[in-house]
C-alpha cells in the first residue's frame, strides 16, 4: 500500500496500487469519512490485508468506526471486509442487498449488521448526510457511490477510474493526456457495456452527477480529483464512441512471461 493521507479536513485516504502489466498502475482506494459516525468506504486488496488492518489502524481505531460503506462486492473492495468487521464491532455494513447476499454465499455476513442501500436512500452520520449514488459506470449491479453534503465529495466506485503510468498522490500530479488516455481505456474496460449505448442516453447519466457539481472526485481507481468534475464528464462523454477496450490474450501473456524470465 501506499502511504495514507488527508485528502479534505475530515477524509482520509488508504491508497494502494496494481501493476497492470505493460499498461501502468491501477489505483486502490479505500477512504475513511471522520463524521460524527465515522465510516470507513471500501476495505482495499485481500492480498495486503494484513497491511490494509495496519494503515486503517494508523488512521482510526477501528472500534470507533460506527459504518463501513461497501461501494461492491467486486475483490478489490472487499479484500478486508471480514477482518474490519471482527475489529469494528460497533460498525453496520452499509451496502446494496444484492452486494450482501451475493457475499453470504462466501462467508456468514451478519445480518443483523448489515443496512441496505439503494440509490437515492440517505443515512445521517451525525454531522452529514450521505446519499447512495449510482454512478454513470460501473463493472457490478450492486455499485453504489455516495455523495456527503457536508464534503460536497462524491465517492463514485470504479468510475473516472484510470490506469495511470505511477502511482500518485492527486490527480493534479498526472500528466493530463496521460490522464486522459487512462480514464477512457479505464472506462471501456471496466464498462464495456458502454459501447452499446446511445451516447445521448449516457449523457443524461453524466447530467445527473453534473447536476450534483460535487467538488471533488474520490474513485476508487484514481487519485483524488479536486475541481475537475466538468473536465471528468467531458473525457467520460467520449468513452461510447471510443474504440473498445482488448483485453491482452495469450500471445501477451507469452510476450510477459518471456521478458519477465529475460530481465532474471
Ligand atoms: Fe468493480
Ligand atoms: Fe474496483
Amino acid at each position: 500500500m501506499d502511504k495514507p493521507h488527508q485528502a479534505m479536513p475530515d477524509i482520509e485516504v488508504l491508497p494502494a496500487h496494481f501493476p497492470i502489466p505493460g499498461m501502468g498502475f491501477l489505483p486502490v482506494n479505500a477512504f475513511v469519512i471522520k463524521a460524527r459516525e465515522p465510516v470507513l468506504v471500501d476495505t482495499g486488496m485481500g492480498g495486503e490485508s494484513e497491511e490494509f488492518m495496519k494503515v486503517l489502524g494508523s488512521i482510526i481505531d477501528p472500534k470507533d468506526l460506527r459504518w463501513v460503506w461497501l461501494t461492491h462486492d467486486d475483490a478489490d473492495h472487499t479484500g478486508s471486509i471480514q477482518k474490519v468487521l471482527e475489529a469494528a464491532p460497533s460498525a453496520r455494513l452499509a451496502a446494496n442487498s444484492l452486494a450482501v447476499l451475493r457475499m453470504s454465499m462466501a462467508w456468514p455476513v451478519p445480518m443483523h449488521r448489515v443496512y441496505w442501500l439503494n440509490p437515492g436512500d440517505s443515512i445521517r452520520m451525525g454531522d452529514r448526510k450521505l446519499t447512495a449514488i449510482r454512478p454513470p459506470l460501473f463493472d457490478n449491479p450492486t455499485a453504489i457511490g455516495i455523495y456527503d453534503d457536508k464534503s460536497e465529495a462524491f465517492f463514485s466506485v470504479d468510475c473516472f477510474g484510470g490506469i495511470i503510468p505511477s502511482p500518485a498522490q492527486n490527480a493534479d500530479d498526472v500528466k493530463e493526456g496521460d490522464l486522459a488516455q487512462g480514464m477512457i481505456s479505464w472506462a471501456s474496460a471496466d464498462s464495456p457495456w458502454v459501447h452499446m449505448v446511445e451516447p445521448s442516453e449516457f449523457s443524461q447519466a453524466l447530467d445527473r452527477i453534473r447536476q450534483i457539481a460535487p467538488k471533488m472526485i474520490f474513485s476508487a481507481h484514481l487519485p483524488p480529483a479536486r475541481g475537475k468534475t466538468e473536465q471528468f464528464l467531458k473525457l467520460l462523454a467520449r468513452v461510447p464512441t471510443s474504440t473498445p477496450f482488448v483485453a491482452p490474450n495469450q500471445t501477451a501473456l507469452e510476450q510477459i512471461l518471456a521478458q519477465t524470465r529475460g530481465g532474471n
